[in-house]
């Protein structure tokens, strides 16, 4: 079975082909049922950023967005099938990412979608877009078992998940302001670097010392697995005006790191936590965020000295992209806990 996955939530075009080997239903993918799941292969996978596009306003668009994904979703999905071998009469299930996201670029993924499916006869299916980057690191050349925690980080959200399977998602806590993506997005637009501003901060950071301004840990000693990271940028606002009109670049460096080092420790510790409070060894870091080298170091030296295992989704496939859209709902399907449907009148969930 191939499943066409469409991605075009906020300002990455994506589209994936999957190919699901054994549809078997295996108990919601806890194993149960015996032997060894053979999850979905990724066939094909582009992407189109639209960064480059977005950059000169220092975020991202709704409309030019959308109008963006227009023009690209075809042409990615024609490169996609090529690349794969395949023709369009060979996909069996074309899914889409519901939400959340911006709605009209939700909307050009979702009709585009639909419409193919419709004028090819086959099912569709909505994939929520968190799903996705929850199950990406099944892609891996390392996968996951059940069950274990996942830690999301991407520019929208931040929450600690309990995993037991595809589908038995226990939510532990998250952000109660702020992501860690936007906390890396917002500190580095004060720090007049680029958009997003996740990458170019932890590129700053690399040449600064992470222990030269003393930032906040919010919520750090918080009973709760809960996240706060809203008086970060504050604190880096504060810092920066002390600082005067011109830092040097040697502060700007500084500051970048330290502002790095506090998102990072917290998203340490209230992992580890997660990892105690459940009984689990394994996690499992998906989004944007997953992509930082300091988180992903600091996290493997802090497993690796309790035996416990981390989990990481390709690099390229961190941010958003449409593989795991494909993925998710394979995944979703091959368990059978979700049925592709021929349902053309499709809806969008931005919240
Ligand atoms: O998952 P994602 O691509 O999109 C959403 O679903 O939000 O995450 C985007 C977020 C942005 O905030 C971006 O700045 C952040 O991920 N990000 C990073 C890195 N790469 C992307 N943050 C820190 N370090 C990175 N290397
Ligand atoms: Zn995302």
């Amino acid at each position: 079975m191939n499943v066409l996955g469409i991605e075009s939530s906020c300002d990455e075009t994506g589209v994936a082909v999957v190919t699901l080997a054994s549809p078997a239903t295996a108990g919601a993918g806890t194993g149960a049922g015996g032997g060894p799941i053979v999850w979905p292969r990724l066939r094909a996978h582009a992407l189109h950023s639209q960064v480059a596009m977005h950059e000169a306003y220092g975020g991202v668009v709704p409309e030019l967005a959308s109008r963006d994904h227009i023009r690209r979703v075809l042409p990615l999905t024609d490169e996609v099938l090529a690349e794969a071998g395949l023709s369009r009469a060979d996909i069996d299930v074309v899914a889409y990412t519901r939400g959340p996201g911006l709605a009209g670029a939700l909307l050009v993924g979702a009709g585009v979608a639909c419409a193919l499916a419709l004028a090819l006869d086959r099912p569709t299916l909505g994939v929520h877009h968190l799903e996705g980057h929850l199950l990406s690191p099944f892609l891996s050349a390392d996968p996951p078992e059940f069950p274990f925690v996942a830690l999301l980080v991407s520019g929208g959200h931040t929450q600690l998940m309990r995993v037991d399977g595809v589908g038995q998602y226990a939510l532990l806590g998250e952000t109660i302001d702020d992501a860690a993506g936007e906390a890396f997005d917002k500190s580095a637009k004060l720090l007049g670097l680029g958009y997003p501003g996740g990458p170019a901060l932890s590129r700053l950071a690399q040449q600064g010392r992470g222990d030269a301004y003393a930032l906040p840990r919010p919520l750090l000693h918080s009973k709760d697995l809960d996240f706060s990271f809203a008086g970060l940028k504050t604190a880096v606002a504060v810092q920066l005006r002390k600082l005067g009109p011109a830092p040097t670049d040697v502060e700007r460096a500084d500051l970048a790191a330290s502002t790095q080092a506090a998102i990072v420790e917290v998203l340490v510790r209230k992992s580890l936590d997660a990892l105690k409070r459940t009984g689990l060894k394994r996690l499992v870091v998906s989004g944007g965020v997953g992509a930082n080298a300091a988180l992903r170091a600091q996290l493997d030296e802090a497993t690796r000295k309790r035996g416990w295992r981390v989990h990481y989704p390709e690099l390229s496939l961190c941010t958003d992209n449409g593989a795991m859209i494909a993925l998710a709902a394979a995944m979703r399907l091959q368990t059978g806990i979700a049925t592709a449907r021929p349902d053309y009148a499709f809806d969008v969930r931005p919240r």
